[in-house]
């Protein structure tokens, strides 16, 4: 069974001071939830400070970018290897808005995708169309070019461990959540891909979340999905309230 991964990207909200009052909230608000993962991925400024106050809770940290260089002259950049130091297990990498406004490529995403394995970062590998893609049929074109160039030249016991996001640009920040119906098809699509590329094993295993306007409303009707197995999360996972809500309305049923 693949345990469900909910994970918070703040993108460029909260001072160390907020984001450390957050995690004391959200401590209290999820303690005794069990068999959900959940991550916090604030800004890089405030890794330090979160990744102290999270120690011993079974919470985990990620950050949401990174360079693919081990270290160098590249001003203003993160290397894998300080994200690692600093208590990082995850990193997002790929974002829509990455690709939008800094101008990753895939062939980028990839190189980001390589050095976070090398660095024992677990990549979560984000993908999704437009909405001009959707609307004229292109959205499984698109999402299997970004899959396939994400991952290309990686092993199989590498995807295996991999977290992959789709999050459909259309939905992001907008209100407009696809449908359970919609997120579970192109969620199963991508597991077909990942199934064709590196075999069973690595498409049984992998994680693959949706993201796109997830709110504690909606976030059971989507975890429902068979091949939906988690959320990445943008403006509820600033609240503390409401991310410990999207988390428990993720957790499996007890038995
Ligand atoms: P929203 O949840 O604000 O739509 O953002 C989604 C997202 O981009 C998470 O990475």
């Amino acid at each position: 069974m693949r345990k469900p991964i909910i994970a918070g990207n703040w993108k460029m909200y909260k001072t160390v001071g907020e984001a450390v009052n957050f995690v004391a909230a959200f401590k209290e608000k999820t303690a005794g939830v069990s068999g959900v993962e959940m991550v916090l991925c604030p800004p890089f400024t405030a890794l330090a400070a979160v990744a102290q106050r999270l120690a011993g809770s079974g919470i985990e940290l990620g950050a949401q970018n990174m360079h693919w260089q081990p270290e160098g002259a590249y001003t203003g950049e993160i290397a894998p290897g300080m994200l690692r130091e600093i208590g990082c297990k995850y990193v997002i990498l790929g974002h829509s808005e990455r690709r939008q406004y800094f101008g990753e490529t895939d062939e980028l995403v990839n190189k980001k995708v390589k050095a976070a394995l090398e660095h024992g970062l677990t990549p979560i590998v984000c993908v999704g169309e437009r909405l001009e893609e959707r609307e004229s049929g292109q959205t499984e074109a698109v999402v299997r070019r970004q899959v396939e160039g994400a991952l290309a030249g990686l092993a199989s016991r590498q995807v295996a461990g991999l977290v992959v996001a789709y999050e459909p640009v259309w939905a992001i920040g907008t209100g407009r959540t696809a449908s359970a119906e919609d997120a579970q098809q192109v969620n199963a699509f991508i597991r077909s891909i990942l199934r064709r590329l590196f075999g069973d094993d690595a498409a049984d295993a992998v994680r693959i979340q949706y993201g796109g306007s997830v709110k504690p409303g909606n976030a059971a009707g989507l975890m429902a999905q068979p091949d939906i197995d988690g959320a990445l999360v943008g403006g509820a996972s600033l609240d503390a309230a409401s991310f410990a809500e999207i988390v428990k309305n993720s957790a499996p049923a007890e038995e």
